[in-house]
């Protein structure tokens, strides 16, 4: 697999040099965190081939089966603040749009906030972990997730995930080169990293036009709370503005709840 993503990569790619592929990893973040602390670089790259404990956001597990999937994690440091990065999540699911409608031809939708979607179901999922230094509170890294699912057909998902999981070979009809799209999601990191901090308002500004939540009535899952809304936009820090049937309007926190659309999953 290294060799094949090197192949698709420029030769003086900056992060060329900083990719470590793994058979079987617990988790590529988890192991992506570990290698942070004891130094490892900005742009530092783990691609696994199978996760055996694969995590999403809120707790969630993530299945990660062998040769079905891309399970990649990026460890990016910022110098700045963690309050600067509140949409790092909403520009790493742009550039993952971007990357894989330049290695399939197909740009998947996005479900507020780290779900990329196709036919109402979801194709990937985003976990980004931040640490910060202790004595500075500044961000000493960020751990970028993505898992993609490329390979599946819907039998190959686990029954309870068949209903609302899809990968980009069901959504293109076509066999995915899972190589192909690794090395566009490697160079789309590279170019969100370096807007990252400098377009802030024109990363979210290409999230919002992405993001298929927007004008949707949702319900709004918190650890002991369902409520329903509207949801009418998506702020710069990445929060869901919901309108309520008694007129008021929140702004969401991704770190404490998920949505569902009144009808189903998107
Ligand atoms: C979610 O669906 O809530 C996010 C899923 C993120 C999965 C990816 S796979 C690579 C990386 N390693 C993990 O354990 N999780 C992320």
């Amino acid at each position: 697999m290294k060799q094949q993503i090197l192949s698709q990569l420029a030769p003086d790619h900056p992060w060329g040099e900083l990719l470590h592929c793994f058979d079987c990893v617990d988790s590529t973040n988890t192991l992506a965190k570990s290698m942070a602390a004891k130094g490892a670089p900005h742009g530092t790259i783990l691609i696994a081939d199978r996760q055996t404990v694969g995590r999403g956001r809120l707790g969630r597990s993530f299945q990660s089966p062998s040769g079905m999937g891309i399970y990649l994690s990026a460890i990016l440091r910022p110098q700045c603040s963690p309050n600067e990065l509140m949409h790092l999540t909403c520009a790493v699911a742009i550039a993952m749009c971007d990357a894989i409608e330049e290695a399939t031809g197909f740009r998947p939708g996005i479900k507020w906030i780290n779900d990329l979607i196709w036919n109402r179901r979801k194709i990937a999922g985003i976990l980004t972990e931040l640490s910060l230094e202790p004595s500075t509170g500044k961000v000493a890294s960020a751990v970028v997730g993505i898992g993609i699912n490329c390979c599946q057909w819907e039998v190959d998902f686990p029954a309870e995930l068949r209903s609302t999981a899809a990968s980009l070979t069901m959504a293109t009809g076509r066999n995915i080169d899972r190589s192909t799209v690794a090395a566009a999601m490697i160079r789309a990191l590279h170019r969100m990293d370096q807007e990252l901090l400098t377009h802030k308002a024109l990363l979210m500004e290409r999230y919002r036009a992405g993001c298929a939540t927007i004008g949707q009535e949702v319900s709004i899952h918190r650890a002991d709370t369902v409520s329903h809304g509207r949801a009418l936009g998506i702020d710069d820090n990445g929060a869901l503005l919901v309108k309520f049937p008694d007129g008021y309007t929140e702004a969401v926190n991704s770190g404490e709840a998920s949505i569902r659309g009144m009808y189903g999953y998107v």
